[in-house]
């Protein structure tokens, strides 16, 4: 097919299923390290932005597996980059772990995030948290299911209804988590944070949060947990068109009740 048109069933239905597949086998392999953190050596990648083996070994599992079945698409990884990035060709974007920080503390809130972007679209989304055993998985126009059950997002109204996802790294200035928190609480919500947007944002998905915003959020961590949202019947601000497969840039993404009363949440950019 020309990979300018709409991919159809035959091109999506094999990368939807490796997209599953991979996340499983991926997240059994970071499980394993899970289960033996004192024989990781943990380096620094910057303030707050811890790496190990177990993130680099993850990734390259996901890549190896998806780039020799598919071969003419593209990917983009957190830990090794970006390969073959070109509008006409469909894109990988993977987070081998996302929730890093957790992850290395023992604390359960970590996963594996692929998406697949094709034709400006983010097509296919999948989230596994292996310590839970969940696997979240939307494509687009399809619906999105947690281990097979179709998730919707929260009915609330007002962010007074409910928790709030609230992100924050070292690209994120005190002034603007100040600001963040501040009109989060005076519009009477209440902020929420376990250290994996891609995470949290899926719990926007299953409706057990309502939104979920940040100032920076890179691309890797969020496109498939974005399409997870929408799919559960969500609204998110227009981060693909923003920021592309391999930027990064401000999130919104909430049930519809509350989308226009969170992003007047989010500081002016
Ligand atoms: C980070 C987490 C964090 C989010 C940051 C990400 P990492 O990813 O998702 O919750 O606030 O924007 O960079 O470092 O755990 O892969
Ligand atoms: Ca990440």
């Amino acid at each position: 097919m020309d990979v300018m048109d709409s991919p159809d069933d035959a091109f999506l239905d094999p990368r939807f299923s490796a997209a599953v597949a991979v996340a499983r086998e991926a997240g059994g392999l970071a499980l394993s390290h899970f289960r033996n953190l004192g024989a990781l050596t943990v380096e620094s990648k910057g303030v707050q932005d811890p790496v190990s083996e177990a993130d680099r070994q993850t990734e390259a599992v996901i890549r190896s597996r998806l780039t020799t079945q598919f071969p003419d698409d593209a990917f983009v990884g957190e830990e090794t980059g970006a390969t073959g990035v070109d509008p006409d060709r469909g894109t990988w974007v993977v987070d081998p772990i996302d929730g890093t920080q957790p992850f290395l503390l023992g604390l359960p809130t970590w996963c594996v995030s692929i998406a697949y972007v094709h034709s400006s679209d983010i097509r296919l989304g999948v989230i596994y948290n292996p310590v839970t055993d969940e696997i979240y998985a939307a494509r687009r126009g399809r619906g999105a299911t947690l281990n097979g059950a179709v998730m919707h997002v929260s009915g609330a109204r007002r962010l007074s209804e409910g928790l709030t996802g609230l992100g924050c790294s070292a690209r994120t200035s005190p002034q603007d988590l100040a600001f963040m928190a501040e009109h989060l609480r005076a519009a009477g919500g209440m902020f929420h944070r376990v250290g994996s947007g891609a995470l949290t944002l899926a719990y926007v998905a299953t409706g057990q949060l309502i939104g979920y915003l940040e100032m920076h959020i890179n691309a890797w961590d969020c496109l498939a947990a974005i399409l997870l949202v929408e799919e559960a019947g969500g609204v998110s601000t227009p981060f693909l068109a923003e920021n592309g497969v391999t930027g990064g840039g401000p999130i919104v993404a909430s049930a519809p009740g509350v989308f226009d009363e969170l992003r007047s949440v989010l500081p002016a950019t």
